[in-house]
């Protein structure tokens, strides 16, 4: 009984921890036919704009009254200024959303400022817009419209390019594009994952046959082309870690012939070789990048009923 007692309670206090692992970044809100997140660490207009639109949004916008409204009691949460989707940075003095909506068309008023650079909107009080430079840092709120479904339900996310591998229980994204290491943690990050962690020789040679020449069908990629993932050493000192902050000791580490080897001393990010094994590399070349993410961690609130969603595993 007792025993039953304290298993009850441990049980209890794990799911907690689980649930709030858990908790989605985009809730559901039927006024707006769609999800919206604050985002409460500021950003430039320019950095606002590209998390949304990694995270499968958009920068929102006052467009109708009840986004107007959302944005306002977001805008409320924070210091009091947020950036809106709204900008002129395409043609002087034409200010649009970035679904084209006019900024006439909206349901705001708007003060023009006189100086130069005035390219972007802020929200500044209810209903009220305001021009601001573009490269203040300031809050902001992403916004996905409902129409925009199918969503990913088995990995937990809007983006339809993850999928789920059950021999590993992860979800995997291979980015086609190249980008340097840290720019490709914060897509990663900003798509709800990570870049992928390798646990063992099978997630090793999953994600090697996943980038695989034949598998890619992409121009101008050697079999030498390394695959950047998230292992780091970010003291310089020779001490790999991943960004999950665990020691490379504990997850695989397999590192290629004479590896790693420090190349003109600058070699501080991690990345996978075509033959699976591991390679240390220049942090600012620009290369392919796998995301991996939690299944369990939907982003999301569920289209109908608004609640959280269960992972749907086969
Ligand atoms: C938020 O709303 C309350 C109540 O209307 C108001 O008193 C407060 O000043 C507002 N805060 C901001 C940051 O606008
Ligand atoms: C405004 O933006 C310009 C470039 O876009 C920048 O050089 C300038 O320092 C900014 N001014 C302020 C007050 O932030
Ligand atoms: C990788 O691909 C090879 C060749 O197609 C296959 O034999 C092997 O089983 C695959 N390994 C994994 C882990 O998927």
């Amino acid at each position: 009984m007792f025993v039953k007692i304290i298993f009850g309670i441990a049980f209890g206090v794990l799911s907690l921890i689980l649930i709030i692992a858990g908790m989605p970044d985009y809730y559901q809100d039927d006024n707006v036919v769609g999800w919206i997140k604050l985002h409460k660490t500021p950003a430039t207009f320019k950095d606002a704009y590209m998390t949304c639109y990694y995270e499968g949004a958009v920068l929102a916008s006052p467009i109708n009254d009840p986004l107007a409204a959302t944005l306002e009691r977001k805008r409320n949460m924070t210091d009091g200024v947020i950036w809106i989707g709204t900008h002129s940075l395409f043609s002087e003095n034409d200010f649009i959303s970035i679904e084209g909506v006019q900024v006439n068309d909206m349901p705001i008023s708007i003060s023009y400022e006189t100086e130069p650079n005035e390219n972007c909107l802020i929200m500044a009080s209810a209903g009220q817009a305001q021009t601001s430079n573009c490269t203040r840092l300031l809050p902001f709120v992403c916004y996905r419209h409902r129409r925009d479904e199918p969503v990913n339900f088995k990995c937990g996310t809007f983006d339809n390019r993850y999928k789920y591998e059950p021999r590993t229980g992860s979800c995997y994204k291979l980015h086609h594009e190249r980008q340097e290491w840290l720019r490709a943690q914060l897509i990663c990050s900003s798509e709800g994952g990570y870049l992928a962690v390798v646990n063992d020789e099978e997630e090793a040679m999953i994600l090697r046959n996943m980038s695989s020449r034949r598998a890619l069908k992409i121009s101008k990629y050697t079999d030498w082309e390394p695959l950047f993932i998230g292992i780091r050493d970010w003291d310089r000192k020779g001490i790999w870690t991943t960004v999950q902050g665990d020691s490379l000791d504990s997850v695989y580490h397999a590192w290629g012939w004479g590896q790693p080897d420090n190349l003109g001393g600058r070699q501080y990010c991690g990345s996978l070789l075509k033959n699976g094994l591991l390679d240390d590399t220049w942090c600012h070349v620009k290369t392919l990048f796998i995301c991996e993410k939690d299944p369990c961690k939907a982003r999301f609130t569920h289209p109908s009923t608004g609640n959280p969603i269960e992972p749907d595993f086969p």
